[in-house]
């Protein structure tokens, strides 16, 4: 397992995936399950957040208890798929700031391309999660985070559902500090970028728009 890798094989998590791969579940089944799949990473995410101390009274008594340090986080969907994971994410982290990049891949370079962009302005300031569902090239997530990184942010993780080898050495030739957080390591990439055995695509089978 490559350093800088979690894959979070939770029996739940296994589960789920297995369903959200075969070819046949509709695509209300599947963006379900890519919901609460993205609930259950951001549990595991989030695993290691800094705790402060605040006094609180309970019905009963005065007490010193633990809240999340610093600043609320900040979650990065890579559109259009990342809003999949993203919702289930915000269910866990409902008042987490949100931010937004658009990226297409182009079919003949499989390069990123820009469309999109709209993050918190303190981003130096926040915990930055940045979810997109398929690590396949890596290009996509690299290009992400360099962005990120351009607008000031420091403390950088990635989470996707599933993760390519290929794609994983990729994103982290160029951030081998950021942690990438996935469901599942498939075999290989084919020869049009997508994750074999993988779930086909998933902006199409989340939006159901093939
Ligand atoms: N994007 C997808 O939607 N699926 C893949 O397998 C790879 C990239």
């Amino acid at each position: 397992m490559p350093a800088n890798l979690i894959v979070v094989d939770h029996p739940l998590v296994k589960h789920k995936l297995t369903l959200m791969r075969r070819k046949e579940e509709p695509t209300a089944g599947f963006r379900r399950l890519l919901r609460e799949i993205g609930t259950l990473l951001a549990y595991e995410v989030t695993r290691d957040l800094p705790l402060t101390y605040i006094e609180i009274e309970t019905p009963l008594a005065p007490m010193r208890s633990p809240v999340i340090e610093g600043k609320k986080l900040c979650l990065v969907s890579i559109l259009r798929a990342g809003t999949g994971i993203l919702d289930g994410m915000i269910e866990l982290i409902p008042s987490a700031r949100i931010g937004h990049i658009g990226l297409y891949r182009d079919p003949r370079t499989l390069e990123p391309v820009e469309y999109y962009y709209k993050v918190p302005s303190d981003l130096e300031d926040r915990r930055v999660i940045v979810v997109d569902p398929m690590l396949a090239t890596g290009n996509s997530a690299s290009a992400a985070v360099a962005r990120l990184k351009q607008d000031g942010a420091k403390a950088i993780k990635f989470v996707c559902l599933l993760a390519a080898p290929e794609g994983v050495a990729t994103f982290h030739t160029e951030h081998p500090e950021v942690p990438v957080y996935a469901a599942a390591v498939d075999e290989h990439l084919n020869d049009h970028g997508y994750i074999v055995p993988g779930i086909g695509d998933a902006g199409d089978r989340l939006f159901g728009t093939k």
